[in-house]
């Protein structure tokens, strides 16, 4: 259960990731009050009401649809409203759509919590936490976005199974856009502490390279996989953001890959979110972990920023 008293979450988008999200928060106990903002307001009754069910089975949560009003006091705001991506759609392709809808939804509903960490999940979801962060005037730390968290997730994932080893063993983070640009970062990965070509060593595995052309190829094609066979993502998402919640509401500084405001790093020079490791805990991003990376990793990091920023400079913020 939460540390101290109520704690309340905003989620603005009562749709696949937003109501997932809901649920997920739902059987944390992280939370002890959710509410779930959505234009079309029917929508959000009837997840609230819904999820609202199963409220009696586990940690009690209050549970309901609001409007602006309904936010003040919320600790974080999710904010997962906007069009999810078509097949064959980048989340690039979405910037436009999704943009009007954050400068017409965010501003009311920071106005009414100001002291709120935002974590942003509506893709192109690095563009929409820069333009966060500039609508908002909240400090650069209380403006996150989901970022590459559900990727180093996935990155993890696919290493766990290829070496037959437990998830929460491998320690390998994605950096960079939430999208196509995004960079696995081959050159810290290591189970347990064990570099990656040490531990193949150690039970005779050949052949990373190829293992590794073909990871980086499916963690940057995984939604578009998913996307292809269900029609969008969900789960995977909830779950990376009720582990961004989880790391706030306990104030635990543990490291996440969030999607935050960087310059100066690794040569960026412009005005840019990306993901990159940092600490978060219950004032939101703590400290970035400029980790050291290979020549390829900071090429790549710049061109995964150069490719950000000539999107943001088509927006007039
Ligand atoms: C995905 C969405 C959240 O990668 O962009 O599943």
């Amino acid at each position: 259960m939460p540390q101290h008293g109520p704690v309340k979450v905003v989620i603005v988008g009562a749709g696949y990731v937003g109501a997932t999200t809901a649920f997920a928060l739902l059987r944390s106990g992280l939370v002890t009050e959710l509410v779930l903002v959505d234009k079309n307001r029917a929508k959000a009754e009837g997840e609230a009401m819904d999820l609202s069910h199963a409220a009696s089975l586990g940690p009690p949560v209050k549970i309901y649809a609001g409007g602006t009003a309904e936010c003040a006091g919320a600790r974080i705001i999710i904010f997962a409203a906007g069009a999810n991506q078509r097949p064959g759609e980048t989340r690039l392709d979405l910037v436009h759509r999704n943009t009007a809808i954050v400068r017409e939804a965010l501003p009311p509903i920071v106005a009414s919590c100001p002291d709120a960490v935002i974590i942003m999940v509506t893709n192109p979801v690095d563009i929409l936490t820069y333009v966060a962060w500039k609508i908002s005037g909240l400090p650069v730390e209380r403006v996150l976005g989901s970022g590459t968290v559900l990727d180093s997730a996935r990155f993890r994932h696919l290493i766990s199974r290829y070496l037959r080893v437990d998830p929460r063993n491998v320690h390998a983070y994605v950096i960079g856009e939430h999208g196509d640009t995004e960079v696995p970062v081959w050159s810290r990965a290591n189970i347990a502490g064990v570099e990656l070509e040490d531990f193949l060593a150690l039970d005779g595995t050949p052949n990373l390279e190829a293992f590794k052309v073909e990871t980086t190829h499916q963690v940057r094609e995984a939604a578009y996989e998913i996307i292809e066979r269900k029609g969008a993502t969900a789960y995977g998402v909830a779950v990376a953001l009720n582990r961004i919640c989880e790391s706030i509401l306990r104030d635990e500084n543990s490291v996440l890959t969030v999607s935050s405001l960087v310059q100066g790093l690794y040569g960026i020079e412009d005005e840019v979110c990306l993901s990159l490791p940092c600490l978060i805990n219950k004032k939101g991003r703590h400290k970035i972990l400029a980790v050291p990376l290979d020549s390829s990793e900071r090429a790549a990091l710049r061109h995964s920023a150069r490719t950000l920023r000539e999107v943001i400079e088509q927006l007039e913020l």
